[in-house]
Order: C-alpha cells, then sequence, then structure tokens
C-alpha cells in the first residue's frame, strides 16, 4: 500500500498497515492486538510495553522516566509513546495485552412480567374488490382494529408482497402505535429482543425470547474502546478530538454486532427476528453509542446532553437487528451517573425498599445509590482504577494468569485464575492481600509496610522473609521469581497499598457521605448489595477487613451479580419497568462529591485502616 508502513506483531504473525508516525499502540489496535493501557496512553502506567526492532522513533523523556537502562538497551519501548516510522517489527509480550477478562453475565434473578415495547399480532386481511377497492393499508389497519395505527414506510415497503405471499395472512410487528414491519403468514410466536450492558470495559448481549421471557443466548466481549483508554475520561477526551467521536462510535457498533452475531448463531435465531434492543451504560458510554457529543459531560457542572430514554430505529446507528428494528437507551441520572446505575435500581428494587439499602457498583468507577421508596441519593467516585489492576505494579485484570486469592497461613497461599503460573494480581487479590496483610501485623493502619526489624514476634519465618526493602518504603514478595512466568517476584509496593488506599477511601466517603443523608448509621442500613464484575468477586471479610464497606454483619452484604444487566432485560420484557427507569432517573437525587467538605474529611479518614477485624 503506498503511503504506508507495514508493521509485523510477533508471536502473532500479523500485519498491519499503518501511516508513517503512527502510535505502535495504533498499529496493534489495526492488528487486532489490544494492548493494556490503564492510564489511558498517557505515559504514566508503564505497562504498555513491546519491543520495537528498529524503525522507530528516538526514545523520549517519558520512556526514558518510566523504562530502565536495561529495558531500553532490549529495545523495549512504550507503546503509547513510540512512533513507527518504517516497516518494522513489534514483539508484544504476555504482561503487556489486555487479555480478555473474566466477564460477569449473570445477575439477581427478577421475576418480570412479559409485556413487551414490540408486539406481534397475526391478522387475515379482507381482499380487495371492485365494489371495495380499498387500499391494502386501509385493509390491513382495519383488520387490526385500526384506531391510531400507523404503518412506517418500511412495513408500507412490505405490504403488497407479505398480503398477497400467504393468501392475506400476515402478521404485524407493533411498536407503541407504529406498525413497523409485516411479515407473511402467523408468526406471532416467534418475537425476540435483545438487552445490551455497555460497560467502559466490558459488553454484554443477552438475547430474550419475548413470546416466553427465556433468555435464548447470552454473549460477551471487551469493548474495543479500551484502546483509546480505560476510563471513560480518557474517551471522552479522544471523543473531542477531530473524527473520535465517529471512531468510538463506530467500534462499540461493531462489537455490538459482533455479539449480536454470536447470540443469533447460539440460538439459531436470524438477526431479523430480533425487533427491539435495550441497553444500559453510563452516560458516556450512553452518548457514544448515539454519537452525542460526551465532552460536557467531563466539564464542571458535568452536564449530560441527554437525560431521558432515547428511542430511535437501530439501523439509524448500523445497529445489525431487524431493519425496522428500535433501540431504547435506558435514561440516565447525571453526567457520572448513568443508566446502569438505573438499570441496578431496577433490579435491586430499591424504590420499593421500607428500609434504607445501599447498592454499590465497583466497575471501573464506584457508583453508590442508598435509599428507601422515599427517597433514592446516588454518587459516583473515580474508584476503579487500582482495583482493575491499573496503577500497581504487578497489578492486571482479572484475566488467566491474575492470582485472584490470596490466603496467608504459615506462608502466603494464592490461587490464580486459568490455574497457571502468576503474572499479576487483581482487584479481588489485591484486597485479599492487604486483608491478611493487617491481620499479620505487616502492615499498620496507618498503611505503612513495617519493615523487617518491626514485624510481630510471632510471625511464620516464611512470611517473614517475604518483607523486603523497596524503592519507597518495603515491599512485600506475594509470588517468587520462580513461581511466576514473569522471571521476576510478584511485589506488592509501598506504593500499591497507597492507591488501595485512595480508591476504597473514595468508595468508603462516598458511603458515608450517602449515610449523612439519610442520618443513618452501619446499624440503620438493612442490607449492602454489591453490584459489577469486580463486587462479585470479593470476599466479604476481606473488604470489612479493610474499611472497604461499613461494619456490618457478612449476613446483610449481598452479591446481586451483574445487575445492570438485569436491568435492561426488565425493560425489554416489560414496558411497565421504562416508567420506573423514567422515574428513578428524574427523582434520584446526584450528589456531586467533589462540591462537598464533608466528603474530604470523610474521605481522609477512610484511607486509614480499621485497627482491628
Ligand atoms: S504508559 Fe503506555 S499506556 Fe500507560
Amino acid at each position: 500500500m503506498s503511503g504506508t508502513i507495514r508493521v509485523m506483531f510477533e508471536p502473532e504473525g500479523k500485519a498491519a498497515f499503518v501511516l508513517p508516525g503512527s502510535l505502535a499502540l495504533e498499529a496493534a489496535a489495526r492488528a487486532g492486538i489490544i494492548i493494556d493501557t490503564p492510564c489511558g496512553g498517557r505515559g504514566t502506567c508503564g505497562k504498555c510495553r513491546v519491543a520495537v526492532r528498529d524503525g522507530c522513533s528516538p526514545v523520549n523523556a517519558t520512556e526514558r522516566r518510566i523504562l530502565k537502562p536495561r529495558d531500553l538497551a532490549a529495545g523495549l519501548r512504550l507503546a503509547c509513546q513510540a512512533r513507527l516510522l518504517h516497516d518494522t517489527t513489534v514483539t508484544v509480550p504476555d504482561a503487556s495485552r489486555f487479555f480478555e477478562q473474566r466477564i460477569l453475565t449473570t445477575g439477581v434473578h427478577r421475576a418480570t412480567r412479559l409485556c413487551p415495547a414490540v408486539a406481534k399480532r397475526a391478522v387475515r386481511a379482507p381482499e380487495p374488490s371492485l365494489d371495495a377497492p380499498r387500499s391494502d393499508a386501509d385493509r390491513v389497519l382495519d383488520a387490526l382494529g385500526g384506531d391510531g395505527l400507523r404503518l412506517d414506510l418500511g412495513a408500507l415497503r412490505q405490504l403488497p408482497a407479505a398480503l398477497r405471499a400467504t393468501d392475506h395472512h400476515l402478521t404485524a410487528v407493533l411498536h407503541g402505535g407504529d406498525v413497523i414491519a409485516l411479515e407473511p403468514g402467523d408468526t406471532a410466536g416467534r418475537l425476540f429482543g435483545v438487552a445490551f450492558d455497555i460497560g467502559t470495559t466490558t459488553v454484554v448481549g443477552s438475547l430474550l425470547d419475548l413470546a416466553t421471557g427465556h433468555e435464548a443466548a447470552i454473549a460477551a466481549r471487551t469493548n474495543p474502546q479500551v484502546s483509546y483508554g480505560d476510563d471513560v475520561v480518557a474517551r471522552i477526551t479522544y471523543a473531542s478530538e477531530g473524527d473520535g467521536l465517529r471512531e468510538l462510535q463506530a467500534k462499540i457498533v461493531e462489537c455490538v454486532n459482533d455479539i449480536l452475531a454470536e447470540l443469533a448463531a447460539k440460538a439459531a435465531v436470524p438477526a431479523e427476528a430480533i425487533y427491539e434492543m435495550t441497553m444500559v451504560g453510563n452516560t458516556t458510554m450512553n452518548h457514544l453509542l448515539l454519537a452525542l457529543d460526551p465532552r460536557h459531560v467531563a466539564q464542571i457542572p458535568f452536564p449530560a446532553a441527554v437525560r431521558g430514554a432515547v428511542v430511535v430505529p437501530a439501523a439509524d446507528l448500523g445497529i445489525a437487528i431487524h431493519p425496522c428494528g428500535r433501540l431504547y437507551t435506558m435514561p440516565n441520572i447525571a453526567g457520572f451517573v448513568g443508566g446502569d446505575t438505573v438499570g441496578v435500581i431496577l433490579a435491586a428494587d430499591l424504590p420499593t425498599r421500607r428500609k434504607p439499602t445501599l447498592a454499590v457498583d465497583i466497575g471501573t468507577n464506584g457508583e453508590m445509590v442508598l435509599g428507601t421508596r422515599q427517597r433514592l441519593v446516588a454518587c459516583s467516585t473515580a474508584a476503579g482504577p487500582a482495583f482493575e489492576g491499573a496503577r500497581i505494579r504487578f497489578g492486571m485484570r482479572a484475566a488467566d494468569g491474575a492470582i485472584e486469592q490470596v490466603r496467608f497461613g504459615d506462608d502466603v497461599e494464592t490461587s490464580t485464575i486459568g490455574d497457571s503460573a502468576p503474572r499479576g494480581l487483581c482487584g479481588s487479590a489485591l484486597i485479599d492481600a492487604v486483608a491478611e496483610l493487617l491481620r499479620a501485623g505487616i502492615l499498620d493502619p496507618s498503611g505503612r509496610l513495617r519493615g523487617p526489624g518491626e514485624l510481630p514476634r510471632k510471625l511464620p519465618r516464611a512470611l517473614r522473609r517475604r518483607v523486603v526493602p523497596g524503592e519507597r518504603g518495603n515491599d512485600f514478595i506475594l509470588a517468587h521469581q520462580a513461581e511466576t512466568s514473569l522471571g521476576s517476584p510478584i511485589l506488592l509496593t509501598q506504593g500499591d497499598i497507597r492507591q488501595v488506599q485512595l480508591a476504597k477511601g473514595a468508595i468508603r466517603a462516598g458511603i458515608e457521605v450517602l449515610k449523612k443523608q439519610f442520618d443513618v448509621d452501619d446499624a440503620g442500613i438493612d442490607a449492602i448489595l454489591l453490584a459489577g464484575g469486580f463486587g462479585n468477586f470479593i470476599r466479604r471479610r476481606n473488604a470489612l477487613r479493610i474499611g472497604l464497606l461499613p461494619p456490618v454483619e457478612h449476613e446483610r452484604i449481598h452479591f446481586i451479580g451483574n445487575a445492570a444487566l438485569v436491568g435492561a432485560k426488565m425493560v425489554l420484557a416489560c414496558t411497565g419497568y421504562r416508567a420506573q427507569a423514567d422515574a428513578a432517573s428524574r427523582e434520584t437525587e446526584y450528589l456531586e462529591l467533589g462540591g462537598l467538605p464533608d466528603f474530604q474529611h470523610h474521605f481522609a479518614e477512610a484511607m486509614l485502616f480499621p485497627e482491628s477485624e
């Protein structure tokens, strides 16, 4: 290809053709290789290391700051900084890859009434005659009981052929007062819809048989937008420049269509039999799917372009369901609390709770809602990065090779996803490790890792030997070099502990601010519901030990799975829930924590670890 350079990616042996000057990161995405970018390509995390053979821009100041001289000598570069100038070969090590994350597709079960927005009605229309030469449309509308019904242009175009294909016996597909499609014969028993949870990191689709209410198939993918940054702020920044919005929208639509194709194949249901899609997502994901400019969401006072539900022809966005099918997006609450939180509110049935109930969704952000049937208050904190592996020296997402569980006995015991040699640790292991370090007395409540000379006398020798001096304070060896796939030990550093304090401090402070709104203490919270991928893999005892959650009995903490998706399925199966969703979106009060002095005060307190269990 003229004007482009050829970049070969190893070990896959995949080639990408890009313009000279493209970042190695962009070229990798072009080759279908997703590099982990926890800092969104800002050049601060050092996770995107790749080896570039030659033909590359000179090492810049950012790379010099992050990479050690021996890394540079070995040809390692940061994929978010290195620009490719000539044909070259790039090797992407396992440790730099964004492996498919363990994706949570199931959630709390809600018995749902079946009254979908889309419905089918089979009718036999009278034939035209010379005595009554009425139009096809008039005869079909009469047969349907006509009043107030309209035929969409798409349906009108299908009408003459559909009517005559099966002797004037056909099935109308209705959406509200519109006939959106016509099918020859009686197909009333065959009606499908699809519910999507579009998260910042993962996308899950569920195909529902709307005639029976059963889930026919489920499929999930990593959100391909992660190549453009792993948090909403990075995506908004990208969308605000040049063609960024169009590019990000195309990526998510491609992903949705991939999932639709998988669902259709799994359930042996043609995509044309799917007449409606519902979607939940945070406000930024909602705007990016609809191609709405999200830039103001990131600017004080953080207004969304739209709060309410949007209903549009899915084909207008390039979504490959029936060409006349509709898309419904769950209403948002505010700029940083979106339709996914409304989904959690519906799934957890918060608007009917008599006693204060707290729902916490720890994803890339932490969203919290506390309330009763009288009042709901929501807030959001930037809590996720540490628990998703970002800014943690050996942190990674919950994918193959991640230590997911840590327990201390006479020594450290760990279990790893995929049962392979560990290459990092994910959020649940991070919480386990910090809790165990506190119990063992290796970590003090201020968050300082004690030095070898300050450790408790009774500490087993094997644990004692894992405490080593680090670059800033002490480190703890979670896995020895011989046990890992990295060729180096996996450490928990003093800096990592600080990141955990920041993340858990933000979530806990948000909870404390919400409690104050209701004037309740810990005993006054009837239940804590943990939603989202991360929330479902943490161990309650350890989350309590580090002070992530208020000290309540274990029995009051419940896991509710991917509750946002459950909410999307509810509004798909029954339009009645759409009114509830709208009410929740309008009536849930949003608290902007950044502007509250109270939050800063609680945050400072919540940074500390509890003195005891
Ligand atoms: S340093 Fe490149 S993505 Fe963070």
